[in-house]
């Protein structure tokens, strides 16, 4: 079984030219990727054991240094003081707590998790957990939920004003979020929102929560350390840590998912914390899914360029040296393996390469192979709204725009279906 999907990988491979001239009108984009199975000494992976012991754990340490940065490993006690609990939420058909969650003995540091649990179950329920962009009072119109009062960066007024949230915010985001969809397929939803641990803007680290980490008279993050990805990213496992904790909750099948940026976070999330049981990436696109030596839509340069403190200081040497990077994004699914992971893209949303981003789980497929696993069968990527979800490795491309939208919660919430009921 193994033998034959490595066999039909290889096979496909040597057809890829081929299939990318018929599926693009873009022009041939020529790149030599980084062998997933092969360590950089030149020795080839084939067993799980090795890609354990060995080419996993080199991955990862090639993205912390050229493009994450390093997580720090200081273990900060964490305190969690509930704020508030209904049984009642959502037309009775959910319970809502609020949970703060401080970092330091000091109440500097702190953020809020947002947790909708559906009533009707009575054992722990499996969750979706994801970073929110516009405060939690944003994912429903539920007036129980507490109104952010952290600085928001893409904040329309009336629903903001000057960065801060007012009432009007109240579930101008519930399209993205579809809380009711997820109630009634039996899953929990915990949120945060991301600017809680970190502001989303330049020159704003010492903000966040980055100097509980820093050692004695250091003033910023090291060019291997992390960037604001790197700290979204720990959020969410401090939040599966509370999540651990709350017995309504089963701990052991949460699916932490994220758009855009915050999907290039779900996807460091979920593969430095194997506790996350499954792993979806909405359109994140450059530094997220997407195959960053296609040069296709954003680029390294761009990013960094834009959003300087989202990555760490070394990634800047590749701007416009994409080949120089000694991974590429498809090793970043690679890493989530053998768990579930689900990519989607959008027809409209260029910018993100929804080709590179199909291809990065297509790279990735040999190592699910290693674990008996199927991931994705073909180089070629299927027709926009036809989704494949019948391997380990689950993608999309919905038609329209850069958006989370009911329709990609419904193919998350088929997908995990697949793995968690029952
Ligand atoms: C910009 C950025 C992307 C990012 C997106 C988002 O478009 O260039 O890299 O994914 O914002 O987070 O919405």
């Amino acid at each position: 079984m193994k033998q034959k999907i490595i066999l039909s990988f290889l096979l496909q491979l040597a057809i890829l030219p081929a299939c990318f001239a018929q599926q693009s009108n873009e022009a041939a984009v020529g790149y030599h990727l980084p062998d997933v199975m092969r360590t950089q000494s030149g020795k080839v992976i084939n067993t799980v054991a090795g890609w354990e012991k060995t080419r996993r754990p080199e991955i990862t340490a090639l993205f912390e240094k050229n493009v994450q940065g390093k997580t720090p490993v200081k273990n900060i006690p964490l305190r969690y003081v509930p704020l508030s609990v209904s049984r009642n939420a959502l037309n009775g058909t959910a319970t809502r707590k609020q949970v703060r969650v401080y970092f330091s003995g000091d109440d500097k540091y702190y953020m809020d998790i947002l947790l909708y649990l559906p009533n009707s179950k009575n054992k722990p329920v499996p969750m979706f957990l994801g970073l929110n962009f516009g405060g939690n009072q944003s994912v429903n119109a539920d007036t129980g939920i507490l109104i952010s009062e952290r600085w928001v960066k893409y904040a329309p007024e009336p629903a903001y004003k000057n960065h801060f949230a007012t009432a009007a915010s109240r579930g101008t985001q519930s399209n993205d979020w579809c809380v009711e969809k997820i109630i009634a397929a039996g899953y929990g939803l915990a949120t945060v929102y991301y600017g809680d641990l970190q502001p989303d803007s330049a020159n704003s680290v010492n903000a966040g929560v980055a100097p509980l980490f820093y050692r004695k008279g250091q003033k910023e993050p090291a060019a291997d350390e992390w960037g604001a990805i790197g700290v979204w990213a720990w959020c969410l496992s401090r939040a599966l840590d509370y999540m651990e904790t709350d017995k309504d909750i089963d701990s052991k099948r949460v699916t932490v998912m994220g758009h855009s940026r915050l999907g290039k976070t779900a996807l460091w999330a979920g593969a430095q914390d194997k506790r996350f049981a499954l792993v979806i990436s909405n359109n994140s696109g450059e530094g997220g899914a997407a195959i960053t030596r296609r040069k296709y839509g954003e680029t390294i340069a761009v990013m960094n360029k834009a959003f300087p403190h989202w990555f760490c200081g070394n990634f800047k040497k590749y701007n416009d040296k994409e080949d120089e990077l000694p991974v590429d994004f498809h090793e970043l699914i690679a890493l989530i393996a053998p768990r579930p992971v689900y990519i989607a893209s959008a027809s409209e949303d260029q910018w993100a390469d929804p080709l590179g981003e199909y291809l990065s789980g297509w790279y990735a497929t040999p190592v699910y192979a290693l674990y008996g696993l199927k991931g994705l069968n073909t180089p070629v990527p299927p027709d926009i709204n036809q989704p494949v979800g019948d391997g380990t490795i689950g993608y999309h491309i919905r038609k329209g725009v850069h958006a989370i939208t009911p329709y990609d919660w419904d193919q998350y919430i088929r997908f995990a279906n697949r793995f968690f009921s029952k």
